[in-house]
């Protein structure tokens, strides 16, 4: 499962050093300002998607649980790889979130990416659609072994 390996202790001080002014203890967010993590579909949707929002920030409009937010998310591309895995893993398996874990190599793989312009909603793969695709295929992908 998405249960995280590696030290809760520092999942939640990077999250509250790196996230925490803005969405807020539990991941609430504020309203019309801040959009939630806690639930979100954007969270527990495609990894991808939430990699790429710390590598080059997020503007413009873009829907959080039924609600229009039109603000602007600075990059955080300073922070390594493990830490961007780290603190989305943190955000993903907390704040009643169940997505999978990201590592740092997910991450790397996007790397290249840091210093293009802000991702606008556009750019980013609709989470319900991602959704709808992954229950048609759900069936047969639980038994996959999970080795590295
Ligand atoms: C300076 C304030 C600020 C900080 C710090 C910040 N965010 Fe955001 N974040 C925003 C805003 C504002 C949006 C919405 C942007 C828009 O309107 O397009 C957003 C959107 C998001 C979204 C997509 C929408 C959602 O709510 O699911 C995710 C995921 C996210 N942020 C994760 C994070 C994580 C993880 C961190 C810490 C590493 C972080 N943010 C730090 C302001 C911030």
């Amino acid at each position: 499962m998405a249960a995280s390996l590696l030290p809760t202790f520092a999942s939640a001080a990077l999250y509250q050093q790196k996230c925490f002014a803005c969405h807020q203890a539990g991941g609430a967010g504020i309203p019309n300002v801040f959009p939630p993590l806690a639930g979100s579909e954007w969270v527990n949707g495609p990894a991808e998607n939430l990699i790429r929002i710390q590598l080059r920030g997020l503007m413009g409009p873009i829907t959080v649980k039924g609600k229009k937010y039109a603000q602007v998310m600075p990059p955080n591309a300073t922070m390594t790889d493990k830490e961007i895995a780290t603190i989305l893993t943190y955000v993903r398996s907390n704040f009643g979130n169940k997505a999978d874990a990201i590592t740092a190599d997910m991450v790397k793989k996007y790397r290249g990416e840091v210093g293009k312009p802000m991702l606008t909603v556009k750019d980013l793969i609709d989470p319900e659609k991602a959704k709808a695709a992954k229950k048609e295929a759900k069936p047969k992908k639980k038994e996959e072994p999970k080795k590295k």
